[in-house]
């Protein structure tokens, strides 16, 4: 009689991820968020059928928390053209996640994370470390998944030198968009004198009279995602693709949209060590507590029936901080509080800081990125205002739902994927929408939502939806896992 044959276990599905940021290291934004949270997510899903690593850089800004935690690997020197630079390799375990940590403090320790005029060398250094560990640490994954500009060198790396090499010659590349604004753009002479980079790559990374780091990943990659359905639509358009739209469309065959989730259990109200009373869905007078505690804390008149409309930004000009500009001091002729907290351009930082000066205890501005206070206001707020002009998915206005305060936003990438309009006869949707980029359809939309604020029945069943609607990563890491599948 035949032996049986025995089981073979599947192997475990290989991902490495690359990125510029991921919390709770080093973070100035959504990317940051979104490398913190969906590898974890993968694993969750997929336990012992994924085998999921992470690296990024090691910036001075890693707190000494983390890197206590780090084991060092060891020490390599990599080639950056005619450079020779020492790379750390530093490695820890979180959640189920191998994370990787590229230690160079010439790139790394500057005041921020990114910015310097040296970034296209430092970010360089950075994609070439990524395929230099893989062979450190032997870890040949099947997909090789870069974010943003900060490691599209490496899937280029990857395809025009690596892949000669026969343990890189099978690991597909899946290069995701999270804002096409920021492509690394270049002078010329970075490509052979930084990249390392011979001549017969330039027409691969050449566009527009720049080495474009986006567009060249673009090229090379296997498949290109970005993070909502929309987005991926508006990416053709010029509006949208800043400059880009002729190679977005000719590489549209390979491109999809996956919305982004966002971590349950961090943004928990119920369970959130950050804000000042825990609440969920059915039980709403934490929320109470948390508007009094941040009314109180900022200044504000402390009263609990005045609407408060919030902003957690980067205050840059695609936010849509043109129209609110705009309009804000004949909304502020209504009962209503205003409050904001962003750092970005001078230009805007100015002027809200003005606007607290033009209106005391009503309007609170805080000029910072601070995760804490970010918590108390989408729990302590009742409105949360998004207008952008482009979104290519948003985070902040599923954070707002989670904590019960009802988005205002313009429908456009992500937050027209993730946020239904409100219908005050039905009491359908989870927020408020406006469509054209106009400052007095956004003016529009917060009047309406301050209508239906005064509506306490329509109110609570608006609340309802926002909270209960599901915006964890569930969904998406089963469209992640379903296009590396398709990869292999
Ligand atoms: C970028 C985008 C933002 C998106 C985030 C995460 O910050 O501007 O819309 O949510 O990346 O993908």
């Amino acid at each position: 009689m035949a032996k049986p044959k025995p089981v073979q276990k599947a192997r475990p599905l290989r991902i490495l991820m690359a990125g510029g940021e991921a919390l709770p290291f080093a973070s100035s934004g959504g990317l940051g968020d979104v490398l913190g949270s969906l590898p974890a997510a993968l694993k969750a899903r997929l336990g012992d059928g994924v085998d999921v690593r992470v690296v990024m850089p090691l910036y001075g800004q890693v707190k000494p928390e983390w890197r206590e935690k780090m084991t060092f690997i060891r020490a390599i020197t990599v080639n950056l053209s005619w450079r020779q630079q020492y790379c750390g390799i530093f490695t820890l375990e979180k959640d189920g996640v191998t994370w990787y940590f590229i230690d160079n403090e010439f790139y790394f320790k500057r005041p921020t994370l990114y910015g310097c005029l040296d970034d296209g060398e430092r970010f360089a250094f950075f994609s070439l470390a990524v395929l230099e560990l893989m062979r450190e640490v032997e870890f040949y994954p099947d997909v090789l998944h870069a974010h943003d500009w900060q490691s599209a060198l490496s899937v280029i790396y990857l395809k025009r030198r690596y892949a000669q090499d026969p343990r890189y010659a099978g690991i597909r590349a899946v290069y995701t968009i999270h804002n096409i604004e920021y492509q690394g753009r270049y002078g010329f002479h970075i490509l052979g004198d930084v990249f390392g980079l011979g001549e017969e790559e330039r027409s691969v990374l050449e566009y527009d009279g720049d080495i474009n780091l986006t567009k060249g990943a673009i090229v090379c990659c296997d498949r290109l995602t970005t993070v909502s359905r929309r987005y991926a639509e508006e990416l053709r358009d010029a509006y949208f693709a800043h400059g880009l739209e002729h190679v977005t469309n000719r590489y549209a065959y390979k491109s999809t949209g996956i919305v982004n989730g966002i971590d349950t259990g961090y943004y928990n109200p119920a369970a959130d060590p950050d804000i000042c009373a825990a609440f969920d869905v059915d039980h709403l007078a934490g929320k109470a507590a948390c508007k009094a505690d941040l009314q109180q804390s900022l200044g504000l008149e402390v009263s609990p029936d005045t609407p408060m409309v919030a902003m957690i930004t980067r205050l840059v000009a695609h936010k849509g901080l043109d129209l609110v500009r705009h309009v804000i001091d004949e909304l502020l002729e209504r009962r209503m509080q205003f409050v904001l907290l962003g750092t970005g351009e001078k230009e805007y930082e100015d002027f809200f800081r003005g606007l607290a000066a033009r209106h005391p205890g009503k309007v609170a501005v805080v000029i910072d990125f601070n995760k804490p206070l970010s918590k108390r206001i989408y729990a302590g707020a009742d409105l949360f205002l998004m207008p952008s002009k482009s979104e290519p998915c948003g985070l902040a206005q599923m954070i707002a739902c989670r904590y019960g305060t009802l988005p205002i936003v313009r429908e456009t990438g992500g937050l027209f994927d993730t946020i239904v309009p409100a219908n005050p006869v039905t009491a359908e949707g989870n927020g408020v929408t406006f469509v054209t980029y106009n400052a007095h359809d956004m003016k529009d939309a917060v009047e309406r939502s301050l209508g239906y604020y005064s509506d306490r029945t329509l109110w609570a069943q608006l609340v309802r939806n926002a909270m209960t609607a599901d915006f964890s990563w569930n969904a998406s890491a089963g469209n992640y896992e379903s296009l590396y599948r398709d990869l292999l």
